[in-house]
């Protein structure tokens, strides 16, 4: 059993997936982690995200297992992440230990921009979780001030808006609901009430 569940930044995808892996016994894997891990790892290096050949050995050096999940959850290696994940050879070379990842059994619940699109085609049930960016930005700021960012909440919407504009513009593996994905705004829901609908539409889907 694959569940994909895509959407944008701070839409709470994150927290949702993980809730469903919980619950459904199933294997978690946060996509985005990946691509902020390649990001990160050229920052510490001392180059440029934009560096497509630092990023693409960054990125075929990726050891999933390493990941320092402090270290990642910065604003700027939210911003390398957006950069390095608009490069069609770092998205390829992931690729496949998503897909792995994927098909172990029972089963894995993957969050994400491409998952039921790209990663994922063939998932048992895809979600599309949105909310507006000002309700994102807002979510975000939240979580950013409480490990010590100063960052403003109106500097947190900004950044949000533009790493969307990134998302949905790139030409490969563009943010986009794949047509039968279900759609879920969460912009008025509680994690627990986000949750419980996420659930109802998976039951439903699985029979
Ligand atoms: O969900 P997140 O903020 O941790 O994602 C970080 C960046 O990685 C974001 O700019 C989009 C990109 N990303 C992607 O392109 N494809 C994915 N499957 C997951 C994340």
């Amino acid at each position: 059993m694959i569940v994909a569940v895509d959407g944008p930044a701070a839409s709470g995808k994150g927290t949702l997936a993980r809730a469903l892996a919980r619950h459904y016994r199933l294997a978690y894997l946060d996509t985005g982690s990946l691509y902020r891990a390649v990001g990160q790892a050229v920052l510490a290096s001392g180059g440029d995200p934009a560096d497509e050949k630092a990023a693409l050995a960054a990125a075929e050096a990726l050891d999933a297992a390493k990941i320092d999940e402090k270290a990642i959850r910065t604003a700027e290696a939210g911003h390398a992440a957006s950069v390095v994940a608009a490069m069609p050879a770092v998205r390829t070379a992931i690729l496949g230990l998503q897909r792995r990842f994927a098909a172990q059994k029972p089963g894995a619940v993957l969050d994400g921009r491409d998952v039921g699109t790209v990663v994922c085609p063939d998932a048992n049930v895809k979600l599309f979780v949105f909310a507006s960016p000002e309700i994102r930005a807002h979510r975000r700021w939240l979580e950013l001030n409480s490990s010590g960012s100063a960052l403003s909440e109106a500097q947190v919407l900004e950044d949000v808006k533009e790493r969307d504009r990134r998302d949905a513009e790139r030409a490969i593996s563009p943010m986009k609901p794949s047509p039968d994905a279900h759609l879920l705004d969460t912009s008025d829901l509680s994690i627990e009430a986000a949750f419980d609908a996420a659930v109802a539409i998976i039951d439903k889907a699985m029979g």
